[in-house]
């Protein structure tokens, strides 16, 4: 019996409802593979504040380093939003984890499921056919640069090295080409000079791949175009700021918010994993949060950083199944809950 090891953090709201979820879809994953799962539990962001530890524990993030699997419910929310700079949950434990795991590549899909293209507020021809993949650089940019106050106001330092530019677009690139061979690099190169370094930089490295078709698009007009001609796109790549920007637009073409999973990568086989979701604070505590960001999330994991790919897939078409039978959650016009979505795929799982 081999043991799936991984750290398990369920984060803040809604992050350990949809956790919980994930688990037991591990749970069944475990027993038909015959595997043994293995979860460390740790605490993050507001709850291990709560405990009166820092948001991100010295135990945790070596757990996250042992294990080189993470995967992570949400973090932040309004009981913790007076607290400043790296006291908050965001700033102390998110963004911390992503940069010392030098986790630099962050890839959220958006292909809408044909059972959700009509729950969807755009027309089908708007969406039919859709599949591309945001490669949001994750490390770098204005998220990490000096930020402060001073006696004229305060500030928030964008940089970006040509080498941190330049292992992303590598990244988008090597997609790119097991994929329909097109990347669309999106930046603000009319007004910044690190979008201009970055088209540069991304010119460079394209030139290694002649079979890559490259457009370059200025995020004010790619917010228009993702919902005009979505389908249009196949890798879209970008810094960390407009990635997190769009990606939340992307998710409204799948449908929810609650359906979108990501992963957090770097060189090798380290990973992180988790939906592209906050902590919902609006309805945390109500089990009617959507579970499958994170149990796609938890499929992820299982193919990326485990090297699990038959046990990803079988969650991956349990999820698609779940959705074939509106066995789903209010978000997605469902009549299930939070728990009654995960005992559903379970269950598939097992008679699968
Ligand atoms: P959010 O993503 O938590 O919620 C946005 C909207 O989407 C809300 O209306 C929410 O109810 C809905 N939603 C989100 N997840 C859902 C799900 N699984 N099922 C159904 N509906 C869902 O964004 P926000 O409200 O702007 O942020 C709340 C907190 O989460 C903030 O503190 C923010 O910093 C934090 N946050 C954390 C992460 C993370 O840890 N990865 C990501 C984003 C936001
Ligand atoms: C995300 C989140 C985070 C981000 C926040 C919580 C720091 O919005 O993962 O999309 O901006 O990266
Ligand atoms: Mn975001």
């Amino acid at each position: 019996m081999s043991a799936i090891n991984f750290t398990y953090l369920p984060g803040d709201g809604v992050g350990p409802e949809v956790g919980a979820v994930a688990m037991t879809v591990l749970q069944a994953i475990a027993e038909k593979y015959g595997h043994d799962l293995k979860p460390a539990q740790y605490l993050i962001g507001g709850a291990a504040i709560d405990a009166g530890l820092k948001p991100l524990p010295d135990d945790t993030f070596a757990s996250c380093q042992k294990t080189g699997a993470i995967l992570l419910g949400a973090v932040g929310g309004p009981k913790w939003d007076h607290l400043k700079g790296a006291d908050r949950p965001e700033l102390g434990a998110l963004l911390p984890l992503r940069k010392r795991l030098n986790l630099y590549a962050n890839i959220r899909p958006c292909k809408p499921y044909p059972a959700l293209i009509d729950h969807a507020p755009l027309k089908r021809e708007r969406l039919e056919g859709t599949d591309f993949i945001v490669m949001r650089e994750l490390t770098g940019g204005i998220y990490f640069g000096a930020k402060g106050r001073d006696t004229l106001g305060a500030y928030d330092e964008c940089r970006y090295s040509e080498i941190e530019i330049e292992r992303i677009a590598i990244k988008a690139f090597e997609l790119a080409i097991t994929r329909r061979k097109k990347v669309t690099s999106v930046d603000k190169s009319n007004v910044l000079e690190t979008s201009r370094l970055w088209r540069q930089t991304v010119m460079k490295v394209a030139a290694s791949y002649p079979s890559v078709e490259l457009e370059h698009l200025l995020i004010d007009a790619m917010t228009m175009h993702m919902l005009t001609r979505a389908q249009d796109f196949d890798v879209i790549l970008t810094e960390n700021m407009f990635g997190d920007i769009l990606t939340d637009e992307a998710s409204v073409l799948s449908g929810s918010m609650g359906v979108v999973p990501s992963a957090s990568i770097s060189d090798g086989t380290i990973g992180m994993y988790e939906p592209i979701h906050g902590s919902a604070p609006d309805i945390a505590g109500q089990g009617i949060a959507n579970p499958l960001a994170m149990i796609l999330s938890a499929a992820w994991m299982l193919r990326l950083s485990l090297g699990l790919p038959a046990e990803a897939q079988a969650i991956e078409d349990a999820v698609a199944a779940a959705l074939d039978g509106q066995h789903v959650t209010g978000d997605l016009g469902g009549r299930l809950s939070t728990s009654q979505t995960g005992d559903w795929i379970a269950n598939y799982v097992h008679q699968s």
